[in-house]
């Protein structure tokens, strides 16, 4: 369905847990979030197929999940299957960091998942330590291989780029791309809720890859819902993407609505705005109803480079 502006809302990006089982710096503070709900306030995996096949009624088709970390969600596999199994949905994909995606890639595969998006910033097993306080680097590339080996493709790599401490691999990151059809997308840093300070702190502009790397040529891509810019290598098979969330470029072209673990509707990223969906499900409510405001309250464009935060974190949104 259409919103107020004309654009085709299509596509919903689904949090599955506000739980991960890192702690990236520019997505949680250190002692953890504040703002961590209990079970019950999470939506059941039943509950959330339920909103995806009311919102397949009113034209999505398209389906990410994210987190926190979605792998982390007891009996994701299952919710997958029903959800490509639904008429009209045609690609389901997932948002993840990869850790536990060595053990899941098989089952999430044979279960419908079309393909996943890998978060990695850093190609330094010390470094990968220390930005995500937890994590280990060599997990995430034997996840990365068993995806490849299994067909969750095409593979892209989310890499968030921080001032001071990544700027300095975007080459080995960007030649990822010259042999395989991988994606490589850099992320400018977005100020979102309890890390907000650090990321204005560490946040360098995504023009910096095309300055590090000259021979990055443009390339015009079909989907204009995406928002990030193409360019490749001379000859190279992959591409590299630029994502700038805070331009208001791809406002205009926006398709999406997002659901949150704890069962708000979304209709913009960058906006604080949230309509709760889950109580009205539990109430015995009008769903659909629901839904089609949601998507009929899609604001023009967001303000944050005017200034504004968003105040929930970034781990409770899933990006
Ligand atoms: N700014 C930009 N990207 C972020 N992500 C998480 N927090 C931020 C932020 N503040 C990214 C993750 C992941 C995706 C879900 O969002 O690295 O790739
Ligand atoms: Fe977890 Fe992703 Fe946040 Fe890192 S950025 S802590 S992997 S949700």
């Amino acid at each position: 369905m259409r919103d107020k502006y004309g654009r085709n809302i299509e596509y919903l990006r689904i949090s599955l847990t506000d739980r991960c089982n890192l702690r990236c710096k520019y997505c949680m503070p250190e002692e953890g979030i504040h703002d961590k709900k209990s079970h019950n306030e999470i939506m059941t995996l039943e509950e959330i197929y339920e909103v995806v096949k009311i919102s397949t009624e009113l034209g999505v088709w398209k389906v990410r999940l994210t987190g926190g970390e979605p792998l982390t969600r007891l009996g994701v596999t299952g919710l997958i299957e029903k959800i490509a199994k639904l008429d009209k949905i045609k690609d389901v994909s997932m948002t993840t960091n990869a850790v536990l995606l060595k053990k899941y890639a098989k089952e999430l595969k044979e279960a419908g998942l079309k393909r996943v998006n890998i978060s990695l910033d850093t190609l330094k097993e010390e470094k990968y330590n220390e930005i995500t306080r937890l994590g280990s680097l060599r997990d995430v590339l034997e996840g990365l291989e068993e995806a490849k080996k299994v067909g969750l493709l095409p593979i892209k790599i989310n890499t968030v780029l921080i001032n001071g401490f990544n700027d300095d691999e975007i080459e080995e990151f960007v030649e990822l791309t010259r042999n395989e059809d991988i994606e490589v997308r850099f992320i400018e840093l977005m100020p979102i809720g309890q890390t907000a300070d650090w990321a204005k702190e560490h946040f360098i502009p995504n023009t910096v890859v095309l300055e590090k790397i000259k021979e990055l040529e443009p390339v015009e891509i079909w989907d204009k819902s995406s928002p990030a810019r193409y360019y490749m290598l001379p000859g190279g098979k992959g591409k590299v993407g630029l994502i700038n969330p805070i331009s208001h470029q791809f406002c205009g072209n926006c398709n999406r609505l997002r659901l949150t673990a704890d069962g708000r509707i979304k209709p913009c990223l960058h906006s604080d705005e949230e309509i709760n969906v889950l109580k009205t499900m539990r109430e015995g409510g009008d769903v659909r109803e629901v839904l089609i405001n949601s998507i009929l309250s899609k604001p023009m464009r967001h303000h944050l480079n005017e200034g504004e935060t968003i105040r929930r974190n970034m781990v409770r949104i899933g990006g």
